[in-house]
């Protein structure tokens, strides 16, 4: 039997290149050789209580540019959380053996406490043990998430053990991080700092969905600086960063003739930013024309729903049986 691949998304924004290179595309190449469960974690995102009428539009938007970036519902199990309510049931089992101290120290849970003191709720402290549950619903073996995820990890797999230890069983496996190797790659944003996200302020990512005008304006004003001023002289952040995006959207030949040109000090931003945006726009085309073609096809959407929620209410009400019975629930 083939081992369980499991990862959420939470619906918080759009997808974008970092989101693309950094994730999406190891979860295309899992789902050929795993029994892949991606879903949507919709549940997770009521912990900033967003307003009804905005919570669906999302998560059908995110439902969307993961097909449209090659996510496929006849390989993977897709589906949303929140329509496999028996999540919340094992939620309910795994809080009764979860501790306020240890999830006091996560780390995560520390920082919302520093960034939104007004709102930190029970679903904030209990996060950690939702997200258990969401691996451990489907017996799930291994978790492609990046290092900000580590922790939450971790109390999974304590829980798993915690649960396996109580009641004397053998039951759930203890997930395992996935790791990539050496395919992991951090795409970097147009700021001139670190990383592509869309926290990281207004042109900073490009987004799967964004249209050619815009990805040209927004690789224009990619920070630059003054230009080298000596031969083969090692480039300041902002530089070798656009040089690393050109790396991941580019031909070799195309980065070759931008860095020799760097090296013979007679490099022009301005020509390099405008093959880059081009190159950008080779890459994103086919995704946005996707998104939309796919926006417009709620019949299609709807069934991808509805299949992701059959398969994974399968699986989840099967676990969900046995660990009543190892719980002690008995049926009159
Ligand atoms: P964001 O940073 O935009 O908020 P998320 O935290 O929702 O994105 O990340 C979703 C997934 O995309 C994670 O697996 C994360 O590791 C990956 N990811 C996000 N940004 C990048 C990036 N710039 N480079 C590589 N991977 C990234
Ligand atoms: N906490 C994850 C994030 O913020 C999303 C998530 C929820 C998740 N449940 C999960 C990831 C289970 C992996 C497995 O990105």
């Amino acid at each position: 039997m083939k081992e369980i691949v499991l990862s959420g998304i939470r619906p918080t924004g759009n997808l974008h290149l970092g989101n693309y290179y950094g994730a999406v595309q190891n979860f295309i190449k899992l789902q050929d050789n795993y029994n892949c469960y991606f879903f949507i974690a919709d549940y997770h995102s009521l912990t900033t209580h967003p307003h009804p009428d905005d919570l669906h539009g999302r998560v059908k938007q995110i439902l969307v540019e993961y097909l449209a970036a090659g996510l496929d519902p006849e390989k993977a199990t897709l589906y949303v959380q929140s329509d496999v309510p028996e999540v919340v049931e094992l939620y309910l089992f795994l809080n009764m053996n979860a501790y306020i101290g240890e999830l006091e120290r996560v780390t995560t849970f520390k920082e919302k406490v520093r960034k939104q003191p007004d709102n930190v709720n029970a679903g904030l402290l209990t996060y950690p043990t939702l997200m258990a549950a969401d691996i451990l619903i489907h017996k799930s073996n291994y978790i492609p998430v990046g290092k900000d995820q580590e922790q939450n990890l971790e109390k999974a797999r304590d829980f798993a053990e915690r649960f396996n230890r109580i009641y004397g069983v053998d039951f759930f496996p203890v997930p395992q991080a996935f790791n990539y190797g050496n395919a992991l790659i951090k795409v970097p944003g147009l700021d001139g700092s670190g990383k592509m996200g869309k926290s990281e302020g207004e042109g900073n990512a490009i987004f799967l969905c964004e249209d050619d005008k815009s990805i040209r304006k927004k690789v224009m004003r990619a920070v630059t600086d003054s230009g080298p001023t000596e031969p083969n002289q090692v480039k300041p952040e902002p530089i070798q960063n656009l040089f690393n995006l050109m790396k991941i959207v580019s031909a070799p030949e195309t980065v070759q003739f931008f860095d020799d040109a760097y090296n013979n000090m007679n490099i022009r931003y301005g020509d390099m930013k405008k093959q880059l945006a081009e190159d950008i726009i080779k890459v994103v085309t086919p995704f946005r024309e996707r998104i939309i073609e796919l926006s417009n096809d709620d019949e299609y959407i709807k069934k991808v729903a509805r299949m992701g929620a059959e398969k994974a209410h399968e699986s989840a009400s099967k676990t969900i049986k046995e660990v009543r019975e190892i719980i002690g629930f008995r049926s009159f």
